[in-house]
């Protein structure tokens, strides 16, 4: 079967393509839509769960546990069982195997997803570019005995992975026809600015780690500067992120958002809170490597929150049925990634 494209993603229009002239083998490895977005949540939750292992692996001082890459240390692949740092560093190393094979799973169920569509062929196509990159840098990370700037860098393709996972998630959740703000451009405007702070909550998070004791090795370098301002820094953008939460949740509700948006906007909040009180909570108590574990998981859930929520600003239509992609013919530039309406903003939401 050709997978055929969903008129709304931007294929090539193919009268000739349909149910008629399926070959049957190809058929079988089709994919339907719902199955395709558990594929892409399995993903996410491994890109999620690797940032964790990586925590681990620093808050255990086992950055150097396999001094050598790929191999562990000179000719051996694996660390010796009694060697502890030097298996914590190698379960993270496995780890990667499975996320790996993660992603190369959500761009193979693109490729064979009915309708297929190009946005999500794309979109699990950076998850394994963001994977390489992670590979290569995590290579360097070692190499360089981890200096602080990739060991920040790190963190931060991992959340850039974790955002595209995201838009990745919630575009195969739901149909690929062109989007609609349904609120007004200045909560668009809003929720865009809560997205950039949430990138400076967490970019300081990174650079006040790096300046910290938990570097991952008692060798390693760390940034010069002082610990009570870098955390003051980033304590003063997580209050910007949450007033910035609040004012957008309240332009949500006003432009009559309170049912497409659900639990969204509370979990936010509660996670922020949450993740704020955990960060005093280790900050006056010598950053405990328990608790920055906590901090590091959190940081995550906050991320995906705070896209959770400036993603329900846009109206999608449902999920396409796997019959009207094998149905379909007609072709058209409509799913574009960036299509956003800019025109008058609409104020009831559909099934987005
Ligand atoms: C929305 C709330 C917050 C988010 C999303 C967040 C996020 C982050 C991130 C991403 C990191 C770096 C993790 C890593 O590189 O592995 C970090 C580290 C840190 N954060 Fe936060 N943070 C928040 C609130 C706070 C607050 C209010 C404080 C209070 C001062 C705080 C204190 C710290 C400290 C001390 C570290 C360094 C921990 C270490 O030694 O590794 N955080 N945070």
């Amino acid at each position: 079967m050709t997978a055929t494209r969903d008129p709304g993603a931007g294929g090539t229009p193919d009268p000739a393509a349909g149910a008629t002239r399926t070959a049957p083998r190809r058929r079988r490895l089709a994919v339907a839509p719902g199955r395709y977005r558990r594929f892409t949540i399995y993903a996410l939750v491994a890109l999620c769960v690797i940032v964790v292992t990586g925590a681990a692996v620093r808050l255990t001082n086992s950055g150097l546990g396999c001094p050598d890459w790929p191999r562990c240390e000179g000719e051996q692949l694996f660390a010796s069982p009694d060697d502890f740092h030097g298996m914590v560093e190698n379960v993270n190393r496995l780890f990667t195997g499975v996320v790996a094979a993660a992603v190369m799973a959500a761009v193979l169920g693109s490729l064979v997803r009915i309708p297929r569509r190009r946005d999500l062929t794309w979109l699990s196509l950076g998850l394994v570019a963001g994977v390489i990159a992670q590979i290569i840098w995590g290579a360097f990370t070692v190499w360089s005995e981890l200096r602080p700037e990739f060991v920040m860098g790190h963190y931060l393709i991992s959340a850039v992975l974790v955002a595209n996972a995201v838009v990745l998630v919630q575009r195969a959740s739901s149909g690929g026809r062109p989007l609609r703000h349904r609120v007004p451009p200045t909560t668009v405007w809003l929720s865009r600015a809560m997205v950039a702070v949430a990138a400076v909550v967490i970019v300081s998070g990174t650079i006040v780690t790096n300046t910290g004791p938990h570097a991952g090795d008692d060798r390693a370098v760390r940034f010069g500067f002082e610990i009570a301002n870098v955390a003051r820094i980033h304590a003063v953008s997580v209050l910007c992120l949450l007033l910035l939460t609040i004012a957008t949740l309240a332009g949500i509700h006003r432009a009559g958002g309170a049912a497409w948006l659900g639990r969204r906007g509370v979990l936010l909040v509660a996670s922020i809170v949450a993740q704020g009180a955990l960060g005093y909570w280790q900050y006056f108590t010598g950053v405990p490597a328990l608790l920055v574990g906590f901090h590091v998981a959190g940081s995550v859930l906050v991320w995906i929150a705070v896209l959770a929520v400036h993603l329900s600003i846009v109206d999608r239509p449902p999920l396409e049925s796997s019959a009207e992609g094998s149905r379909s013919t007609a072709g058209g530039e409509l799913d574009s990634p960036h299509v956003a309406a800019t025109g008058p903003a609409i104020t009831a939401g559909g099934g987005g």
